[in-house]
């Protein structure tokens, strides 16, 4: 299995293109099996998981078309066409390497009136349920059954519109519902939606294919169903994820880095507690400028939350940056439970962190040293690049697969500004 080996102690130069949104991606693509015509994506990120999507995609009939792949970042485009549904089945195999795989039992049961959609089981950080999903289906109309690990769905005379209060914000259940709600008979209000960029740039693309929703970008989404969808062309929005860890590399190594194809506007929360850190960012046209103030990085506070809060998805950058602040910094977790899985691997680093429950307090180190990490998910695993980059001496990251699923050409990337980065094949 591939490793990375960093040595780190180099600032960070240069400038950084962010790519097209993984996780806005992943339901865009699905929303192409509510359509027969032609949904055309631009911008879309080559990685690991828009693979298996595709995998899962093509077995249910949808012909594919790539254009520029490994090519620039910001030409890439695809083209999904379902003109028809060969399959309704989402088998086991390819769901539970990624969970994002149950975003087609929405549009599947809303084109066809049925799905057989596979359970996706655990994952490294939690339970994470999908129960939401099934009952705002139900309340649609659909009859669900659980069977053999599956997840088994008829709605012979169509879905219609219903009222759904989300107790809980779900992004995944907010978009399975919303590409669902825009087939259905009559009228659907989603009410406390999931407002995540990508759910927002969701709904965008399904107004351009014919779809009729309000409250775009709010909490409460209204659809009227229309009797079909047409093809489109949609820009798929930029990584906000992808842009708040390379702000989060130049603000550990002490560098400064353009960030360019994104914006400030994406990452907001995480500006407004990186700046009190002592992180200076300055708007460009196309992104940002992100440089550390000439005082060093102080400790600050953060709670994860839904948009616009602090994106969980950005809580172990934000905590290997804390573990070379000065000072102590309080990460408070409240989207996943076992959200920590970096904490210990960090402290192997000679990070100091106490986790209790859902707070971890990191008391900050003057310096972080190298040594051999293990990744355990995606942004776990680009926590420990974070630190490595920032460390004295030489880090090993050993399975960064879990990295090639959301951040494409990390090392050239992060190479190209100065980093002494470099992947081991297993041939090394
Ligand atoms: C998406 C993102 C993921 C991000 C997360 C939270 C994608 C492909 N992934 O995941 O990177 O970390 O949003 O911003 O977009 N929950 C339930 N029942 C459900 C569904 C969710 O209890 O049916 C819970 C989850 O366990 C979790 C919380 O709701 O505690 C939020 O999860 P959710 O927003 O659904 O995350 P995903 O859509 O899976």
């Amino acid at each position: 299995m591939d490793k990375i080996r960093i040595r780190g102690g180099r600032p960070l130069h240069g400038s950084i293109a962010v790519g097209g949104a993984k996780n806005a991606a992943l339901p865009l693509m699905t929303a192409s099996l509510l359509t027969d015509e032609t949904l055309v994506l631009k911008n879309l990120p080559i990685l690991a998981d828009i693979n298996t999507l595709c995998n899962l995609l093509l077995q249910h009939g949808v012909g594919i078309r790539m254009e520029g792949a490994g090519g620039d970042c910001a030409g890439r485009v695809v083209e999904l066409t379902a003109r028809d549904i060969t399959n309704t089945t989402a088998p086991y195999d390819l769901v539970r390497k990624m969970r994002a795989s149950v975003l087609v039992l929405g549009p599947l049961v809303a084109r066809c009136g049925q799905a057989r959609v596979s359970l996706p089981g655990g994952c490294a950080i939690g339970a994470r349920p999908v129960d939401l999903h099934i009952k705002g289906l139900q309340a649609m109309g659909a009859e669900i059954e659980l069977e053999g690990g599956y997840m088994v769905a008829r709605a012979p005379n169509g879905l219609r519109g219903a009222e759904f209060v989300f107790p809980k914000v779900s992004v995944g259940a907010t978009e399975n519902l919303l590409m669902a709600a825009t087939l259905a008979k009559g009228e659907t209000k989603l009410i406390n939606a999931a407002r995540e960029p990508e759910v927002t740039d969701l709904a965008h693309c399904l107004v351009a294919m014919g779809a009729d929703i309000s409250g775009i970008g709010t909490d409460t989404l209204r659809i009227r169903g229309v009797e079909r969808l047409h093809g489109a062309t949609h820009r798929i929005v930029s990584d906000r994820i992808e842009t708040g860890t390379y702000v989060m590399a130049a603000a550990i190594t002490g560098g400064r880095l353009e960030i360019t194809n994104t914006s400030i506007g994406l990452i907001q929360s995480a500006v407004t507690v990186l700046e009190q850190a002592g992180v200076e960012f300055s708007p460009t046209p196309d992104g940002m400028i992100v440089s550390r103030a000439n005082g060093g990085l102080v400790g600050v506070d953060v709670m994860t939350e839904p948009f616009p809060g602090f994106p969980t998805d950005l809580q172990a950058q934000m905590m290997a940056l804390m573990c070379t602040a000065k000072g102590a910094a309080m990460i408070t977790e409240t989207i996943f439970e076992n959200r920590f899985m970096h904490a210990p691997e960090l402290m192997r680093m000679g990070a100091s962190i106490t986790v209790h429950g859902a707070s971890a307090l990191v008391r900050g180190r003057e310096r972080l040293t190298g040594a051999p990490v293990m990744a355990t998910d995606l942004r776990a695993s680009v926590s420990l690049v974070l630190a490595g980059l920032a460390a004295a001496g030489e880090t090993i990251i050993s399975r960064v697969y879990h990295l090639d699923r959301g951040y494409e050409q990390l090392e050239a990337k992060l190479a190209a500004c100065g980093a002494d980065i470099e992947r081991l094949t297993d041939d090394d």
